[in-house]
């Protein structure tokens, strides 16, 4: 099969997603957890992500809309919260589809609650309250004027309640720590009306899962512990996850670049005496960030070996030194492991001054990708 595809392609290991994902099981239980696999699965390949994952979670979290039409028709199955804000007209399809709504407004709500009316369905909402991201939701202290008025819609199932960290990951959590009280005092409105609590109360992503386990509660959410990356330096690693993306490329091009003469685009690198450079056939349109020039460094023949010059659109030049080996065809390690070194998404995002986060969802879809069990 490798020799079919490109030579540059990621490698994710379905076993290693399933580990982790047992090991968070193992860790939040009895709370039930959604996978979210938004963003292509944060690089990884959203479909067979979901294919091989869906049967082991309780629900599955995605960003927008048409990722959740997309799992739907391909057969998945499983709940699937649109962790996103939505657009009026777009509610039609949610309800065709059975996905499951976050409701951010009073507004928004008996919008779906109108809609659903007239589809003759009920919808799914999970509310979204913010504690203190000032991002979607409403907040914490006019909840209840959300709660009151799923109250009093009648074509809709309120299965969940939700808020969203935004320093779970952090070493001092007094900030989280605020959010998940805000978030309890607006809970505390259901038994003041002698109400239940919706099924699915959640608000714990990686960083919380990790280090605040009171803010567990129905459901958690993880997303880059997922895929064996943790969210922070900082963050205790209570919870061993292995990274299950690798990134893989050839050499396609060896020379000997003489004393003194520039590589690539802008002429920002020379050596200053003869040296044997490959090049390897990976650039900023596949998602190697070009801000990473001159800083990163790739693994051919089980060395570490600095990528030198501007990183162009497709292409990128890596020096060997003066007597260093390597050539046309050897393997090229942008993320992963051979031998005894290793090259992580975290070391990327150092280079590239970034998160990890991001140099995984922006591995472009042109790369393709391999999966192995
Ligand atoms: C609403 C929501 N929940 C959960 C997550 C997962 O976060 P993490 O990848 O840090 O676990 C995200 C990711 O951005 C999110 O937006």
């Amino acid at each position: 099969m490798q020799n079919t595809i490109r030579p540059t392609h990621v490698e994710v290991n379905l076993n290693y997603l399933c580990e982790n994902l047992k090991a968070i099981k193992a860790k939040a239980a009895p709370a039930k957890v959604m996978i979210i696999i938004k963003a292509n699965a944060y690089g990884h390949g959203m479909e067979t992500v979901a294919h091989h994952l869906a049967p082991h979670a309780d629900y599955i979290g995605v960003a927008v809309l048409e990722e959740g039409i997309l799992l739907r028709k391909k057969g998945i199955k499983t709940p699937i919260l649109v962790l996103g804000g939505i657009w009026e007209e777009q509610i039609p399809e949610f309800i065709k589809y059975n996905l499951s709504l976050t409701a951010s407004s009073v507004e928004r709500l008996r919008q779906i609650d109108r809609a659903a009316e007239m589809l003759g369905k009920k919808a799914i909402v999970h509310l979204k309250i913010d504690t203190g991201m000032e991002r979607i939701g409403v907040h914490y202290y006019t909840a209840h004027t959300l709660q009151e008025a799923a109250l009093g819609c009648e074509n809709l199932i309120t299965e969940g309640i939700y808020s969203h960290f935004a320093n779970s990951d952090a070493e001092n959590l007094d900030h989280a720590r605020l959010q998940l009280a805000r978030f309890n005092e607006v809970l505390d409105f259901y038994p003041k009306h002698s109400l239940p609590f919706p099924a699915l109360r959640h608000i714990a992503n990686s960083g919380a899962i990790l280090q605040l386990p009171e803010a567990n509660f129905d459901m958690v959410r993880p997303g880059i512990m997922l895929y064996g990356v943790y969210p922070s330096d900082e963050v205790k690693r209570t919870v061993k996850v292995i990274p299950s993306l690798s990134w893989r490329s050839k050499v396609v091009y060896f020379k000997v670049t003489k004393a003194n003469h520039p590589v690539s685009y802008g002429s920002i690198w020379q050596s200053d005496q003869n040296t044997r450079v490959v090049t390897v056939p990976v650039g900023y349109g596949d998602g190697y960030f070009r801000a990473m020039s001159n800083q990163g460094e790739v693994i051919i023949r089980g060395i570490k070996r600095p990528q030198v010059g501007r990183i162009c659109m497709d292409q990128m030049v890596v020096n060997l030194g003066a007597d260093g080996s390597g050539y046309n065809g050897d393997e090229v390690i942008l993320i992963g492991q051979q031998g005894e070194e290793r090259i992580t998404a975290e070391n990327l995002a150092r280079w590239a001054g970034t998160i990890p986060y991001e140099i995984l969802t922006n591995i472009n879809t042109r790369v393709p990708r391999v999966y192995i069990s």
